[in-house]
């Protein structure tokens, strides 16, 4: 049914915003308010109701059900997802933690617990379990269980189905996949049977349900990646998730959030494990648990993403012939491009739609689709330096990070104290192991941001406060190498 579009009062809006913030965690301040009517909009459709306004009326009546929180989120939730996605936490995951752990186990009950929450598709729940066949020498006389959950029943299908096209691996080398998946009809690949079953996928509300049960499984954890995940969370809400995985996790337990998740005040209660270029955390209660395992810094021989080492689990003559394999299937851009003629219908279309468009296609994955809505925006606004700032969120997903600082410098060029701009550059020097530059667009992104209200929302940012970037940045800054005394305080100053 065609559902017709209906002004919302603010009153409206605003009590539909903390009902979602409450039951499901979701952030939407004032400021994204449109992404919130678009979301209740597709929902009205599928909850089958006349409009919007008898929706969200409905919705208001009673405490949510499960039904409404799965269509909800459905609607309102990102998705985005792929192998191996930020790398540098799943190698410290492959070659730190999980080494520390079967070292720690091995002479006693050989068990080891992970948990991906918040897994959408799956493939980072796949991409513990494809680490762990490479890493676990006998992999036979270990009991090894990774849960895998999500509030999106529609996601979760799709990851226990375990099939996925070429976009999935964006930034996965060849190998890996030729390795452990089948090619299959359409150009897709269907994992392994046999890393499938190590992975148990469930719903879960991280915000409304109970954890820390046997029940469910969601106990005694030795390892919790919730990645990219909580910054869409109210901070009250994304407190009480972060103090709840505590309760979870065994001792000496790690928490793995996204790079960006870092935070003071959100994860006191745990110790930062002080790895740079990542976020985890760890649980100690007990005063005598070393803060971090002593644990080899050499690269576990059986695990290194970006060569391909032979596999453990191989004889010579299969992991040779796996080795020489060549690459299949890789990328076709032109696939996913949008036709030309498509872009002729732009010019009617204002320029935030364009950059609305770019947006909605990046959240899909269609990340070429994507670039060409943001040139077209830029193009039609050639001095605005939020359409270059979209342009390199877009071109780092894909992995194109020379063009992302490009694009990043255009911006700051147009705008000096564009906060962002400053703040990505930071984060993607870390990423490339630039430590000063890093610290200095830290700093700059600092000083810039210390002359505004904390309460103030960062233009762009998808509901970022003032506030929380300066907690994000003086969280990071302790993990860059010290260098000569020169780091900041938390107002920004040296
Ligand atoms: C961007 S994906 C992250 C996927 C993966 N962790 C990664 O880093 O690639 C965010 C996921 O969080 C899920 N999510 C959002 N709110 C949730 C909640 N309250 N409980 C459980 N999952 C939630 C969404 O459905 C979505 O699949």
């Amino acid at each position: 049914m065609q559902s017709a579009h209906i002004h919302l009062s603010d009153t409206l809006l605003s009590e539909l915003s903390d009902c979602i913030s409450e039951q499901i965690g979701l952030y939407f301040p004032k400021k994204r308010w449109a992404d919130l009517e678009r979301g209740l909009e597709a929902a009205t459709r599928q909850f089958d109701q006349p409009d919007s306004l008898s929706c969200v009326r409905w919705l208001l009546s009673a405490p949510l059900s499960r039904d409404q929180i799965e269509v909800l989120s459905r609607h309102l939730t990102v998705g985005e997802t792929y192998f191996f996605r930020e790398k540098r936490s799943l190698d410290i995951l492959a070659e730190q933690i999980i080494p520390s752990l079967l070292n720690a186990r091995a002479s006693t009950d050989r068990r080891l617990r992970f948990w991906s929450a918040g897994c959408s598709t799956g493939e980072e729940a796949y991409s513990i379990a494809m680490l762990l066949d490479r890493v676990i020498p006998r992999p036979d006389q270990w009991a090894v269980s990774i849960l895998a959950t999500d509030i999106n029943p529609v996601v979760l299908r799709k990851a226990r189905a375990g099939v996925y096209s070429a976009w999935s691996f964006r930034d996965t080398p060849d190998w890996m996949r030729t390795h452990y998946f089948a090619r299959t009809k359409g150009d897709h690949y269907e994992i392994h049977a046999r890393i499938r079953e190590l992975v148990t996928f469930s719903y879960l509300n991280l915000v409304d349900d109970a954890y820390s049960s046997i029940t469910n499984n969601t106990h005694a954890m030795d390892v919790i990646l919730c990645r990219n995940v909580l910054m869409y969370f109210t901070p009250a809400q994304a407190k009480k998730v972060i103090d709840h995985f505590y309760d979870v996790l065994v001792e000496g337990g790690w928490l793995i959030v996204g790079a960006v998740e870092t935070s003071l005040t959100l994860f006191s209660r745990y110790t930062a494990a002080g790895f740079p270029g990542a976020a985890i955390y760890r649980k100690c209660a007990n005063a005598e648990l070393p803060t971090v395992q002593p644990v080899d810094e050499q690269p576990h021989p059986a695990y290194q993403l970006d060569e391909p080492a032979l596999p453990r689990n191989l004889l010579a003559a299969e992991a040779l012939a796996f080795v020489d394999a060549p690459p299949d299937g890789s990328i076709d851009p032109a696939r996913s491009v949008l036709p030309v003629a498509d872009l002729f219908m732009v010019g009617a279309v204002q320029r935030e739609d364009l950059a609305q468009q770019a947006l909605l296609c990046a959240n899909e994955g269609r990340h070429d689709e994507a670039v060409v809505w943001c040139e077209q925006a830029i193009a039609s606004d050639k001095f605005n330096p939020v359409y270059l700032y979209l342009l390199a969120t877009i071109q780092q997903e894909q992995g194109q990070y020379d063009s992302a600082l490009e694009s990043l410098m255009r911006a700051l060029y147009l705008d000096p104290d564009f906060v962002l701009a400053h703040f990505a550059l930071g984060n993607q020097c870390l990423q490339l192991g630039r430590h000063a530059e890093a610290e200095r667009y830290f700093r700059n992104a600092l000083m810039l941001l210390n002359r505004q209200p904390r309460d103030d929302l960062l233009p762009s940012s998808d509901g970022l406060t003032v506030g929380r970037l300066i907690e994000i940045i003086t969280g990071l800054l302790p993990e860059l190498p010290h260098r000569g005394g020169r780091y900041m305080n938390m107002s920004g100053t040296p």
